[in-house]
């Protein structure tokens, strides 16, 4: 497979980094294509945790390039520091990554809209991840953004920027736009080097027959528009973002690999229709480690959605599906799966998510039996216990896609691909 898509099918946090970097040795080239650093992307390598929030996991091997597409939001103070702390572990990054020009600029201005919106909203939040990633795309949508090209031309950008706060009801004086700009484009002078066309260097690539892999933040339910609106975020995140993120069309694709954790979680409001909050989705979140790697929030747990997995797989024709975090289910002596919705007195397979709806929707379970046995060492189906091996299959049956990947474990090793 010369083109692969990792995308995240639920909620994000399906350790999409994970599969990213485990594919990531027989990769040239790994891309970001979407949303901005309030993705937290974990990877532990030789005992070591990289959180990776703006560039793509693929940079921990060192041969490896390293694009950030046009549909990616950047925040430029944010980035540097995240360049810091990878060169301060001995990373290269020069010649290895690239920005897009025409990706969007995250202002403080957006941090702090972002901040206000939250706080007006009070009890109808979103739980949004306080890095400005809305107001950037919103801004971007209202053509009244600021794109890393704009910092080539200071004084394009001033007037940009003087009518960024103008739309937002702000006027600046010139002092406060001075202080506004300068440290931006000083921000810029360390960033021009990393600033390419991604959209040629893709094609460039795929002439040169490299691995390309592209690595997807947050999770389809999370898109704009397809995810449970208004409680999403920003961004587009499906198989069709793909080009539309980097120009490189998603027909390019040669696989789509939809990642599923093996339960549910979520970060921020919004419908769960197979929420738990009982002593097993505590002991799930401890051994799992389910707290937000971006804010730290305790995540909201969850048995598996097979009806919002299925939808959320016909959507992005996913191809196979990677399954993670298994081994933390492992000394529950039972496992419920979620494979239909009770709505309104019917048994429906369908995904509903308005948040009028969400109270009339209640899972119907199928109870699973768990297994005692540590799986972390596991390296096939076959050395599974008999107990894990149903639960997969029933997911690939009710999902109706190809289980191509299994996790048990945080480390690179604790993984393996199941042969066709
Ligand atoms: P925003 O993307 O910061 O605007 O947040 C909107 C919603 O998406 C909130 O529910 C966030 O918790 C959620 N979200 C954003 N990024 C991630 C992520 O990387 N993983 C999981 N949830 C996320
Ligand atoms: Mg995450």
């Amino acid at each position: 497979m010369s083109s692969t898509l990792v995308l995240g099918c639920m909620w994000g946090d399906e350790a999409k980094a994970k599969i990213v970097d485990y594919l990531g040795k027989d990769t040239d080239v790994v891309v970001r294509f979407q949303g901005g650093n309030n993705a937290g992307h974990t990877i532990v390598t030789g005992g070591k945790k990289y959180v990776f929030h703006a560039i793509p996991s693929g940079i921990l091997y060192p041969k490896t390039k390293c694009f950030i597409g046009s549909g990616v939001v950047i925040d430029p103070f944010d980035l540097l520091e995240e360049i810091k702390l990878l060169e301060s572990n001995g990373l290269k990054l020069d010649k290895r990554l690239f920005i897009d020009q025409r990706a969007g600029i995250v202002l403080p201005l957006h941090k702090i809209l972002d901040e206000r919106n939250e706080k007006r909203l009070a009890e109808a939040k979103i739980g949004t991840t306080k890095r400005g990633i809305g107001p950037a795309y919103s801004d971007l949508t209202a053509r009244v953004g600021i794109r890393f090209l704009d910092l080539a031309y200071p004084d394009y950008l001033k007037s940009r920027v003087t009518e960024l706060y103008r739309y937002h009801g702000i006027e600046i004086s010139k002092a406060e736009l001075e202080n506004e700009i300068v440290p931006l484009l000083k921000a810029m002078e360390k960033l021009k080097h990393y600033i390419n066309d991604v959209e040629v260097l893709l094609a460039i690539a795929e002439g040169n027959e490299e691995r390309i892999l592209f690595e997807g933040a947050q999770g389809a339910l999370l898109d704009l528009t397809y995810g449970s609106y208004p409680y999403v975020t920003s961004s587009r995140v499906m198989t069709d973002a793909v080009g539309i993120g980097t120009g490189f069309s998603a027909r390019n694709l040669d696989n789509v690999l939809g990642v599923y954790k093996a339960y549910c979680t979520r970060v921020g409001e919004g419908p769960f229709p197979t929420e738990i909050d009982d002593e097993i989705a505590t002991r799930i979140r401890t051994t799992g480690n389910e707290f937000g790697s971006t804010t730290g929030r305790p995540r909201r747990i969850g048995w598996f959605d097979t009806v919002a997995a299925k939808y959320s797989a016909r959507i992005n024709t996913v191809d196979n599906f990677a399954l993670t975090c298994l081994d933390v289910l492992s000394g529950l002596q039972q496992i419920k799966l979620c494979t239909a919705y009770k709505y309104h007195g019917h048994e429906i397979d369908l995904f509903i998510f308005h948040p009028m709806e969400m109270q009339n929707v209640k899972p119907i379970y199928e109870d699973f039996p768990g297994w005692e046995e540590d799986i972390s060492a596991c390296r096939s189906i076959g050395k599974l216990p008999k107990a894990a091996q149903l639960y997969l299959e029933a997911i690939e049956d009710y999902i109706k896609s190809n289980l191509m990947i299994v996790s048990v474990g945080k480390d690179r090793k604790q993984t393996f691909t199941i042969k066709p």
